[in-house]
């Protein structure tokens, strides 16, 4: 078995894995958004102090599983700096006092193996990365190997989310909420305009759309909740419609016959968003390829689940060499 430990952002997730089966064996996750939700957005001191209590108290679970580990694994980028290395020290001294490897894992390719918790890969394939860090979309190779097809050029788009809840006084984290509000609006009172949409760069950007959202509450003054309803729905249409319009005009030029799609990442659990790809998918003759909705915010089995390929390939990383890089995407490579 393999031990996981996720600490990049506000969650603190461990999980054990066994190897040859890819049976996830325990897994537990302690989320912090309600000590984050009155600041309107995660609080990275805090988040650190909070992991130095939940961590050791999953960790406490896994001692039965201890005698049976052959490596620990831990998000060591990108994150925030002080999380990650909550998670990074805890999986250190696990590795000195089991003598067992490291295996240093990019959140990133954490949330691609989301896709094959407990089954095999199935690769190549086209990936969206939606996640409050991350907007990307990626040709991905196999566990270890992705090329960056686009990125955001500011905002990422669940990040746009939590924003557009903050302004409107929804708390954090703001997706889920977001989504509920605007299932109950008017997606075509408020036309906000589709970013980059006469660009032809292979790119994405939120911050214009949510400067739309921010001139459209200002202009309302006193907000009332089908207000609140309306702005979510109109806003949520336009930020899918951004996703899909970059989307298809990539997966037109650079899909090189991949017949694989797979959405990952936080704001993947957003079901209009999922039941749109599902719709282009069907449009290009791709097999989509979905998280289940627990596995698409941040957590250990990920993590795991990228350990096993990386076990199997002897990638480990040696302790007095695993640091925490917490703006770096290594695109390549393990
Ligand atoms: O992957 P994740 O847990 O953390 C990062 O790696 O960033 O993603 C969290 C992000 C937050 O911005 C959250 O608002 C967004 O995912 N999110 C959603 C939904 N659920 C979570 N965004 C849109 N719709 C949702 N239903
Ligand atoms: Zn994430």
């Amino acid at each position: 078995m393999l031990l996981s430990i996720e600490s990049s952002c506000d969650d603190s997730s461990i999980a054990v894995t066994e190897i040859n089966t890819k049976k996830l064996i325990y897994h537990k996750k302690i989320s912090q958004d309600s000590e984050h939700s009155k600041y309107g957005g995660v609080v990275p001191e805090l988040a650190a102090r909070l992991h130095t209590e939940a961590l050791p108290k999953i960790l406490e679970e896994c001692k039965v599983y201890f005698d049976a580990l052959k490596a620990v694994a831990v998000t060591n980028e990108p994150g925030l700096s002080v999380t990650l290395i909550e998670g990074v020290t805890m999986a250190k001294a696990l590795s000195i006092a089991l003598d067992i490897p490291l295996i240093a894992v990019n959140h990133l390719k954490g949330h691609i193996a989301s896709l094959f918790i407990e089954t095999n890969g199935t690769f190549p394939m086209i990936t969206l990365l939606v996640s409050g860090g991350h907007t990307m979309l990626l040709r991905v190779k196999d566990f270890f190997n992705y090329e960056v097809l686009a990125t955001t050029l500011d905002d990422s788009f669940g990040e746009s989310f939590d924003k557009v809840a903050k302004m409107l006084g929804l708390g954090y984290p703001g997706g889920a909420k977001v989504e509920e509000y605007a299932s109950k609006g008017d997606f075509s009172r408020f036309n906000f305009t589709i970013p980059l949409y006469n660009s032809n760069r292979h790119a994405f950007s939120y911050s214009g759309l949510k400067n739309q959202v921010r001139l459209a509450i200002e202009a309302l003054g006193d907000l009332t909740e089908k207000d609140k309803y309306d702005i979510c729905a109109s806003f949520q249409k336009t930020a899918i419609a951004h996703l899909l319009h970059k989307t298809k005009n990539i997966l037109k030029k650079e899909r090189n016959g991949i017949k694989v799609f797979g959405i990952v990442g936080g704001a993947s659990a957003n079901l209009s968003l999922r039941e749109n790809i599902f719709a282009l998918c069907g449009e290009f003759g791709l097999e989509l390829k979905l998280s289940k909705l627990k596995y698409c915010s941040d957590n250990a089995a990920m993590i795991g689940r990228y350990a096993i390929e990386a076990y199997s390939h002897n990638y480990f990383t040696d302790i007095r060499d695993l640091q925490i890089n917490p703006k770096i995407i290594s695109k390549n490579g393990y």
